[in-house]
Parts: structure tokens; C-alpha cells; sequence
């Protein structure tokens, strides 16, 4: 995935604005906090403004693309959804308003729910960058952006929305916290809430946990799974997904990295209190290619299963040549030969 190009350049703008320079140990500090520090509902993962400004650089470009990826399995599993608002809880530097409303033109107004203060200005200065860009191509912003400095823990309660997404929010919580925020958020959704979470098994255990209890209160799970079961996958394998996202020359300089690209891989749930269509299976590996055939790890509304399809099965065959890990996939005998 290629990032929308104003908000590669706002990024760009903003971390050298911050730190005049990439700073590749802010960058390693805060990756190595997020794998390792003990979580707790009182402390914030990301302190000086350097820090925050290199949260920018190397993580906000993986979860842009995470929650894009996830939002555009919505979009398919729902396509008569609409949304006009977002509510974004654990905001950070507001990405999950850039990914929605680069899905959604509808989306009109939003409220971006964030604790740390230099957070929300490095957000407000991304989005000031690049309304200068839209409006030097001539492509006036009219949305309505409303940041709320608040702890999700508190006494703070939602409005309504209805998109409503806690991406890589919720591993900061306890377990306590985490319960009551995806309870908070759940009543405040009028139409999808999502869930991202870091691709680990602990990420997706967190998601089981939502995915139980929202489940038990009459949502219903529209992706990634194809059913409603209890999860058939067990351990050590866990549910995640991966996308491929471009590294700009600032990313790969503050990852200290070489390769032009980075995989970043994640975990999801989205519910809805919509009319949702029946689910199809989902690709939940990276199809493997053999000589003359393809194999596709599904997980399907009868479990996890691995499906053979041949190039003999031209028009099939063919479909799955271009179909990535996480797209959904119409069994065969649904699929027109
Ligand atoms: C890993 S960042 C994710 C930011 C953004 N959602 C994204 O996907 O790029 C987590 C954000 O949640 C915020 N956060 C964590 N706990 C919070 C709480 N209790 N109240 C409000 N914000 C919180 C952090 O300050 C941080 O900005």
C-alpha cells in the first residue's frame, strides 16, 4: 500500500518540523515500549515531543494502512454504509480519520479522543498541512473536526457515531478498562465499531475477548470472521493479517531500515447493529503458489480449511492469482466458472 501522497507529505512536514531531524533512537525506544512495558491505564507510551513526532514517522504509516485495509473490508461486507461521523477513542495523531475518510466522502464531521496533549497538536498540525495541500490543488476541506483531550478511563462518555474505531488503543488498558471502554464504545456505535490491534497473539486474544462479549450482546461480527463460533483457530497459531506498506526515505531512515517496504501485521474485529449480507470464507494466510496450482488457508463458516484450486479452473484460478491474505473468497460452487 502507497500512502495517500498528503499525508506522506504532511508526515514529512510535520516530524522534520518537530525534530528537525529523524531520530532513529526515539523511533527504536518506542517500538521496543510498545512490544515490552507493562501496560497500565495511567501511563502514556509516548513522552517527549521527539518521541511523539517519531511515533509519526515509523508507526503511523503501519496502522494507517492497517485500518485502511480493515475499513475496506467493512466497506465490502456493508457497502450501503454511509457513515456521516466518526468517533476515534486513543486517536493519536488522528490516523483512523485519515484511512476513514479516504474510504468514506460521506464522513463529515468526527471526534478524535486522545490523552496526551502533544498528540493532539502533532494531529491538528498534520491535518493544517494538508489542507494547505488540498487547498493548493484547489480541493476545499470543509469537514468538522472536533479533538477531545480526555482519558477513555474516566468518567468521559461518547457520544453517538456511526463509525466508531479503537485502533491499537486497547492494549493500553487493563483488563478492566479495556472492558468498559468496548462496552462505552459499543453503545455509542449507531452503525460499526472496529477493533484493530497489534498482529501478536496477545492482540488477538484482546480481540477474542471483545468478540465474545459483543457477540453475547447481539452484535453482529461482520469481518473478519464468517461466523459467529467460537474461534476455530487455536494456539500457538492466532488470527492476523498483514499489509505491505511503502516506506517513504524518512521511514526507512528512522527504522533504520533498507528494505523499501515494511509488513505490518495485524489483528481486527468490526461489528455492526446494521443489516449485514451472509458472510463469505476469508483468506486468512498468504495463498501459496505450486506448479499448476494455488492453495488458499480459509477459514470458513465449517472451520479452517485449505482449498486446492488448479489452473484448469481458468476463471477461479484466475481470481485467486490476484487475491491477497485477509479478502473474503466465494467457495467455488459460488463462484461463476
Ligand atoms: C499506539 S497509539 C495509536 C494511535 C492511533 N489510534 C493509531 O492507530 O495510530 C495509542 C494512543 O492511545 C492513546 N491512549 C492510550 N490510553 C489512553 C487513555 N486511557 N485515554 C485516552 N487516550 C489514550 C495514547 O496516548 C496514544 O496516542
Amino acid at each position: 500500500m502507497q500512502l495517500p501522497p498528503d499525508l506522506l507529505e504532511a508526515i514529512d512536514r510535520v516530524t522534520a518540523k518537530q525534530c528537525n531531524k529523524a531520530n532513529p533512537d526515539s523511533a527504536k525506544k518506542i517500538s521496543d515500549r510498545y512490544r515490552n512495558e507493562q501496560r497500565s491505564s495511567h501511563q502514556s507510551l509516548v513522552h517527549t515531543k521527539d518521541e511523539i513526532a517519531a511515533y509519526v514517522g515509523a508507526r503511523m504509516p503501519a496502522t494507517y494502512a492497517a485500518i485502511y485495509s480493515a475499513l475496506g473490508y467493512i466497506k465490502m461486507r456493508v457497502p450501503e454504509f454511509s457513515p456521516t461521523s466518526l468517533l476515534d477513542a486513543g486517536a493519536g495523531p488522528g490516523t483512523a480519520w485519515w484511512a476513514a475518510s479516504n474510504i468514506w466522502e460521506t464522513l463529515e464531521k468526527a471526534e478524535l479522543v486522545e490523552r496526551v496533549t502533544g498528540m493532539i497538536q502533532i494531529g491538528k498540525d498534520l491535518l493544517y498541512q494538508s489542507e494547505e495541500h488540498r487547498q493548493s490543488i484547489k480541493e476545499p476541506l470543509n469537514k468538522n473536526i472536533l479533538w477531545t483531550e480526555a482519558d477513555l478511563t474516566s468518567s468521559w462518555v461518547p457520544g453517538s457515531s456511526d463509525l466508531v474505531i479503537a485502533a491499537y488503543v486497547i492494549n493500553e488498558l487493563t483488563e478492566k478498562d479495556r472492558q468498559l471502554l468496548i462496552q462505552k464504545l459499543w453503545n455509542a456505535t449507531k452503525g460499526v465499531l472496529l477493533i484493530v490491534e497489534p498482529g501478536t497473539t496477545m492482540g488477538w486474544k484482546r480481540i477474542l475477548q471483545a468478540r465474545d462479549e459483543l457477540i453475547s450482546q447481539g452484535a453482529t461480527l461482520i469481518a473478519p470472521c464468517p461466523h459467529h463460533r467460537m474461534c476455530p483457530v487455536i494456539e500457538p497459531d492466532w488470527c492476523h493479517f498483514s499489509e505491505r506498506v511503502n516506506r517513504s526515505r524518512l521511514h526507512r531512515q528512522l527504522k533504520s531500515g533498507e528494505l523499501s517496504y515494511e509488513d505490518e501485521k495485524y489483528s481486527y474485529a468490526a461489528f455492526t447493529k446494521l443489516e449485514a449480507g451472509p458472510a463469505k470464507s476469508r483468506i486468512r494466510r498468504h495463498p501459496i503458489f505450486y506448479n499448476g496450482y494455488i492453495e488458499l488457508p480459509l477459514c470458513s463458516d465449517t472451520g479452517l480449511k485449505l482449498v486446492k484450486i488448479t489452473r484448469s479452473q481458468k476463471v477461479i484460478y484466475r481470481i485467486a492469482k490476484h487475491s491477497s491474505i485477509g479478502d473474503e473468497w466465494a467457495e467455488s460452487s459460488k463462484v461463476a466458472e
